[in-house]
C-alpha cells in the first residue's frame, strides 16, 4: 500500500550499542564506564591506533598516492592479502575462491544476504541464538523473503554452548540450500566457540545436508592472539568439504571478513567477502552477479583502509609488528577477564564467575539480567547491553574494582 504521509512512518529505535554510546557520551559522571560498544580501548580507555597501522599511514603519506576509483570488485592486491590471511596462502590461491572488497564486515554480510536471497532462494536462514543483532536486521532488509530461524547456541544453565541443541536444529529443520550463519571465532555476544571436535561435527551436518554456509569472521586474532589459529574452522571447512574427493560439499560458502577490529580501522569500513564454490561449479556467473550488486549499491569500494591493510600485510617487518599488535589487544582483554573475576571473588560476590575468564574474545556474556544491567547504568553509570553482554576492552586496571563493586551491589 502506498504511503500517503511521510509522518505516518513509525519512529524506530537506534540500535542498542549506538544508543548506549550516545548516552555514555552525554553522561557527565567522572567515573562512567562504557562496556557497550565492541571496540578496542587501551588501558587508559582510549582508542588505540595500532603502531603498525600508524607506520603504514606514514608510508602512504610519503608515497603521495592518488585518489582514483578502484575496480568494482576492489583492489586486487589487497584482496589477495586479505584472502590469504583468512585461508592461508596455500588455500588462498585456489580457483574456487572468489573475493570482493566490501564496506567492512557489515557490507560483506549484506552482500552475502542479497546474493543468497536473489540467486540461491533459500527457504530459511539459520542464525545463532543469540547473535550480533545486525544479522537479523541485515537479513530482514536484504532478504525479506527468507525466513529467519534461530538455532540454539547459548545454554544459560551451564553458561556454555548448547551443542546438541544446535546440531539437532540444523539436522531436523534445515533443508537443502538453506543458509546457516556461523561465527568463525570469538562469538558475539557469548564469547563461546565450538571446540575443534564440535566444528568437525557441524561441518559434517552442513555438508551432508547441502546447506549454504556463511562464516562471519569479525574477530580474527581476538580469540587466541594468533590469526592463523583463529581461522582454523574456516580452513577446516574449506579443506574437508570443498576437496574434489569430498562427498559432503555444501551448496557453497561465503566468508564475511571484517578488518575493523584486528586493524583498529573501525571507521574506515574495510572488509572482504569471499565466495567458495564447489569444485564442479564455475565461479564466473556468481562473481558477475556479486559485482553487479556492488555496482548498484556503492559503485566501487573505498581506498584508504584497503591501502593500509595491504601495506601492512605486504611488508614482512610491518606484518610481524601488526601480529604483535593483535597479540597485545587479545592479551590485554584476557588480562582484564582475570582481573574482573578476581575482584568479584574478593568481594564475595554470590555465584560462580569463572565463565568470565573462560569465555573468548572481546565480550563476556555475564549472566546479568536486563534489570541488573539497567541498575548498573542508572546507579553506577556503567553502560552495557541489556542481554548482559559486556565489551571487556572498556575495563582496565583503574576501573575494574569499581565495576566489580557495582556488580556486587546490583545482585
Ligand atoms: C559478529 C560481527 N560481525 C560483523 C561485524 C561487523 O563489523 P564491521 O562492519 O565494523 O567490520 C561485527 C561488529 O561488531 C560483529 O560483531
Amino acid at each position: 500500500m502506498a504511503l500517503k504521509n511521510l509522518g505516518d512512518l513509525p519512529v524506530l529505535p537506534l540500535p542498542e550499542s549506538f544508543a548506549l554510546t550516545a548516552a555514555y557520551n552525554e553522561d557527565s559522571f567522572p567515573n562512567k564506564v562504557n562496556l557497550g560498544q565492541g571496540v578496542y580501548r587501551d588501558n587508559n580507555c582510549q582508542p588505540w591506533v595500532l603502531p603498525s597501522v600508524r607506520k603504514a599511514e606514514e608510508t602512504l603519506h610519503n608515497q603521495q598516492v592518488n585518489h582514483e576509483y578502484l575496480p568494482i570488485a576492489g583492489d586486487s592486491k589487497f584482496l589477495t592479502k586479505a584472502r590469504d590471511l583468512l585461508f592461508s596462502p596455500e588455500i588462498g590461491s585456489s580457483e574456487n575462491i572468489t573475493s570482493l572488497q566490501t564496506i567492512a564486515g557489515t557490507g560483506a554480510n549484506h552482500l552475502a544476504a542479497i546474493f543468497c536471497a536473489r540467486n540461491l532462494h533459500p527457504k530459511n536462514v539459520f542464525i545463532s541464538d543469540p547473535t550480533w543483532d545486525n544479522h537479523h536486521l541485515i537479513w530482514e532488509v536484504a532478504a525479506p523473503n527468507v525466513t529467519r530461524k534461530l538455532y540454539p547456541y547459548y545454554e544459560p544453565s551451564t553458561r556454555g554452548l548448547n551443542f546438541e541443541g544446535m546440531l539437532a536444529e540444523l539436522e531436523n529443520s534445515a533443508e537443502e540450500n538453506d543458509v546457516v550463519i556461523l561465527h568463525a571465532c570469538a562469538h558475539n555476544p557469548t564469547g563461546i566457540d565450538p571446540t575443534k571436535e564440535q566444528w568437525k561435527k557441524i561441518a559434517e551436518v552442513v555438508g551432508r545436508k547441502k546447506l549454504f554456509v556463511v562464516f562471519d569472521c569479525a574477530y580474527q586474532g581476538f580469540a587466541s592472539g594468533d590469526t592463523d589459529a583463529d581461522a582454523w574452522a574456516i580452513r577446516y571447512f574449506y579443506s574437508t568439504l570443498f576437496a574434489e574427493s569430498s562427498s559432503l560439499t555444501p551448496a557453497g560458502m561465503f566468508v564475511c571478513q571484517s578488518l575493523s577490529k584486528n586493524f583498529g580501522l573501525y571507521g574506515e569500513r574495510i572488509g572482504a567477502l569471499h565466495l567458495v564454490t564447489p569444485s564442479s561449479n564455475s565461479p564466473e556467473g556468481a562473481k558477475a552477479h556479486l559485482v553487479q550488486f556492488v555496482r548498484a549499491e556503492i559503485s566501487c569500494p573505498s581506498l584508504f583502509g584497503a591501502r593500509i591493510v595491504q601495506t601492512v600485510l605486504d611488508d614482512a617487518e610491518l606484518r610481524s609488528k601488526w601480529q604483535e599488535d593483535v597479540r597485545i589487544m587479545a592479551l590485554r582483554i584476557k588480562g582484564v577477564r582475570t582481573l574482573l573475576k578476581l575482584e568479584l571473588e574478593k568481594l564475595g560476590t554470590p555465584g560462580d564467575w569463572s565463565h568470565i575468564e573462560q569465555q573468548i574474545g572481546m565480550f563476556s556474556f555475564t549472566g546479568l539480567s536486563s534489570a541488573q544491567v539497567q541498575e548498573l547504568k542508572e546507579k553506577h553509570h556503567i553502560y552495557m547491553l541489556s542481554n548482559g553482554r559486556m565489551s571487556l576492552s572498556g575495563l582496565n586496571e583503574s576501573n575494574v574494582a569499581y565495576v566489580a563493586q557495582a556488580i556486587r551491589d546490583v545482585l
